[in-house]
């Protein structure tokens, strides 16, 4: 059975403990890298802990939260093997897997309503890779 790591910011731990909610609800099982209180951190610590976990293959995908995901994103994708993308909606979680083969989800909680981003999280985690022409596309 696959893992997720998750981990979040002071920004986004509450929306974290939502997505939780939704792995449990789902009996889908998770690392959670923290934070879980409102103190502020510096979001690329958290970022590199849930990155190398997921390209060490010990996670097989990562989410990561924050205020808007930017900070996260750019963060995450320092680290050679991640592929990491911020989507806001159903339509841009379904491509970021179809379509660039993405292995973190960041979604930005001061952007995104915990309904949604649950709606993003489950899209994410059951899309597949298309390959074909979009493999052109890794360097
Ligand atoms: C924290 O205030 C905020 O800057 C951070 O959570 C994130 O949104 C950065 O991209």
């Amino acid at each position: 059975m696959i893992t997720i790591a998750i981990g979040s910011d002071h920004a986004g731990y509450r929306l974290k403990q939502e997505v939780k909610d939704y792995f449990r609800d789902q009996g889908i099982r998770f690392n959670d890298f923290g934070v879980d209180t409102p103190e502020s951190v510096d979001y690329p610590d958290i970022a590199l802990v849930v990155a190398e976990s997921v390209a060490r293959g010990e996670n097989k995908y990562g989410i990561l939260i924050c205020g808007t995901g930017i900070g996260m994103v750019m963060a995450a994708n320092k680290v050679p093997g991640i592929r990491a993308a911020l989507c806001h909606d159903i339509f841009t979680a379904r491509a970021a897997r179809e379509h660039n083969d993405a292995n973190i989800l960041a979604v930005g909680e001061r952007v995104t309503g915990g309904g949604v981003a649950c709606g993003i999280v489950e899209t994410f985690l059951q899309t597949s890779f298309q390959g074909g022409r979009h493999e052109r596309m890794f360097l």
